[in-house]
């Protein structure tokens, strides 16, 4: 089984005073909570179960919003990180939860956008290596996981934000790993900056021959939420794609109805809770698209139009 964990950790400092008292990933994207983004990602890879991973003080908000996840036919569990001792410690916090499992990590600022993700993310579950990363091109690489290449454009390895980057090629916040992930993340240690890296990770993986890169394409938006700049982008987008498609972005009610987690009742109970903002209204117009009609037990690209 393949679960799916969502880092909310970190304190923000970047977006302060935003995030003084409250956390990044409850900022508002548009119209809805950035997490919602990331947890509609691992909805449309068929991840139902997820833990949630945020600092002390986010614990409580985070739960009084998302809940157990029962509404979305989810089963969410949290756990906190006390300090913030980098992404890779995730995996040593969710240890036992984890067990024998494998596990999909997202990064709570991530937003991904596409038509082709469904088609991605099959892959991955169907790459017979330990761990699929996905690439994306990028303008700024400097602020990202780096892949270098050899002459024949094989990845060689990965580098965390170097001064100068061998490559366009950013490794993005969603990372499919084997259930060896736990034994690697107990085998790194800090970086200079103090941090386990989920860059290491990946390194042991690529020198074990056991990793995979998905290059995802023109037709894939991925947005890195750690900014003002790419915050406000990211609103900008998902509110002109919403409005010019009439279909909403990670919506977590309408993809659950889409992969049969929820029925038409649930959706109706949600419509009603949320009757008097936009959102609410969407959920009514969901019951009466001809596309979303359609039932079946799992998930796969023709019953998941590019606005979930
Ligand atoms: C982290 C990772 C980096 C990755 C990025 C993707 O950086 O360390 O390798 O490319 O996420 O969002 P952060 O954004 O936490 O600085």
């Amino acid at each position: 089984m393949r679960k799916g964990i969502i880092l909310s950790g970190g304190l923000g400092t970047r977006l302060y005073p935003c995030t003084k008292v409250t956390s990044k990933q409850l900022l508002p994207v548009y119209d809805k909570p950035l997490v919602y983004y990331p947890l509609s990602t691992l909805m449309m890879a068929g991840i139902r179960d997820i833990l949630i991973i945020t600092s002390p003080a986010d614990r409580a908000p985070f739960e009084n919003l998302i809940g157990d996840g029962s509404q979305w036919g989810l089963n969410i569990s949290y756990e906190t990180q006390l300090q913030p001792r980098g992404i890779a410690e995730c995996f040593r916090i969710a240890e036992k939860w984890i067990g024998k499992d494998d596990v999909t990590l997202i990064l709570g600022d991530n937003i991904f956008y596409g038509n082709e993700l469904i088609n991605r993310f099959n892959a991955a579950n169907w790459n017979n290596v330990g761990c699929t990363l996905f690439a994306y091109h990028v303008a700024d690489p400097e602020r990202f996981g780096v892949i270098e290449l050899d002459h024949n454009d094989e990845p060689l390895r990965i580098l965390e934000k170097p001064k100068i980057a061998p490559s366009n090629y950013a490794v993005t916040g969603l990372y499919f790993y084997n259930n060896k992930v736990v034994e690697y993340a107990w085998r790194i240690n800090p970086s200079a900056r103090g941090e386990l890296e989920i860059t290491d990770i990946n390194n042991l993986y690529m020198q074990d021959h056991d990793c995979k890169i998905e290059y995802l394409n023109r037709g894939i938006a991925w947005i890195d939420t750690g900014t003002f700049e790419s915050l406000s982008e990211a609103s900008v987008f998902v509110g002109s794609v919403q409005r010019r498609t009439g279909m909403m972005i990670a919506c977590p009610e309408e993809i659950a109805y889409k992969n049969a987690w929820i029925t038409e009742h649930e959706i109706r109970r949600a419509a009603e809770k949320y009757s008097k903002s936009d959102y609410g209204k969407y959920l009514g117009q969901i019951l009466d698209r001809k596309s979303t009609r359609l039932n079946s037990s799992h998930v796969s690209e023709s019953r998941m139009p590019s606005s979930a």
